[in-house]
């Protein structure tokens, strides 16, 4: 990458910064956790709009790239509490944008001072005790792509560990199972062959999905805190019978968003929590 070129994305957070700024003034000052919502994933982000939130679509601020995937709202959400910022919808990277582009939401969340940021995305089940509608936090990642990103993906075990009790917290509507695993992200746009996710699995790989990994290196090379959640919505290509295709996934992910969003608003407490000790 050349100087100019990284100059040129510094301006860009930085506008992008002072935009928001004078936007949502002290509102957004407050906020010390995002939240990228995945394919289908996006009900907390409605929800904090009908209690009161503040919202800006993607399109109106300056160097976000929008996205075209089925299921990604494209827009920011202020939660009325004003802690917690929701992107609802990402950029891809199989969707022609570049590594600088598709890690930018998360940068200008880190620029705008969270200091948490939790990556959600919808995937597919390659452990063979994994059903669609389980959660999966991260606790590893592959990434199969042919550009290098960052070391390593340092999986804050502190958050890991209080994520982990919210499953057999009390107010979830019903259980909901969540395991921990992890995750190898494949660059898409087409889903994997079934011999690649054979590959996969001999290799330990408990999920598979096309996004999350460049985002959290980026923030988490900033100092931010990564906390990364699949929802599986699909047994991976080749382990279940027939073809795979995006609106089943969009299904599915639809299918569990109450369990999911409740799910999300007990780590959101506890994330909360820690701030106001
Ligand atoms: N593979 C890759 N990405 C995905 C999948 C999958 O099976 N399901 C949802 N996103």
């Amino acid at each position: 990458m050349t100087a100019t070129a990284s100059l040129c994305d510094n301006d860009q957070i930085r506008s992008a910064v002072e935009f928001l700024s004078e936007r949502f003034g002290d509102r957004l000052s407050c906020c010390h956790n995002a939240v990228i919502l995945g394919s289908g994933l996006g009900q907390p982000a409605e929800d904090a709009l009908i209690r009161g939130g503040d919202v800006c679509d993607y399109s109106e601020i300056p160097g976000f790239a929008a996205t075209a995937v089925v299921g990604h709202r494209g827009r920011l959400v202020i939660a009325p509490d004003s802690a917690t910022v929701y992107l609802q919808g990402r950029a891809h990277y199989y969707e022609g944008y570049s590594l600088r582009r598709v890690t930018f939401a998360a940068r200008l969340m880190s620029a705008l001072g969270i200091q948490t940021l939790v990556v959600t995305n919808a995937a597919g089940g390659i452990n063979p005790s994994y059903r669609p509608g389980d959660l999966m936090l991260i606790n590893g990642h592959w990434t199969f792509m042919h550009v290098r990103l960052a070391d390593q993906l340092s999986v804050n075990r502190r958050l890991l560990w209080n994520a982990q009790l919210i499953e057999t917290a009390a107010g979830l509507p019903t259980s909901l199972i969540v395991h921990q695993g992890s995750y190898a992200m494949m660059s898409g746009p087409c889903y994997e062959t079934p011999a690649e996710v054979r590959m996969l699995s001999s290799l330990g790989v408990d999920a598979v999905g096309m996004s999350t990994i460049p985002e959290s290196l980026a923030v988490a090379a900033r100092g931010v805190r990564v906390m990364g959640v699949s929802c599986i919505t699909n047994a991976a290509c080749g382990l279940a019978d027939g073809p795979l295709d995006h609106s089943e996934v969009s299904e599915v992910a639809g299918g569990i968003e109450d369990r999911f969003s409740a799910w999300l608003s007990l780590l959101i407490d506890q994330l909360n929590g820690e701030h106001t000790l």
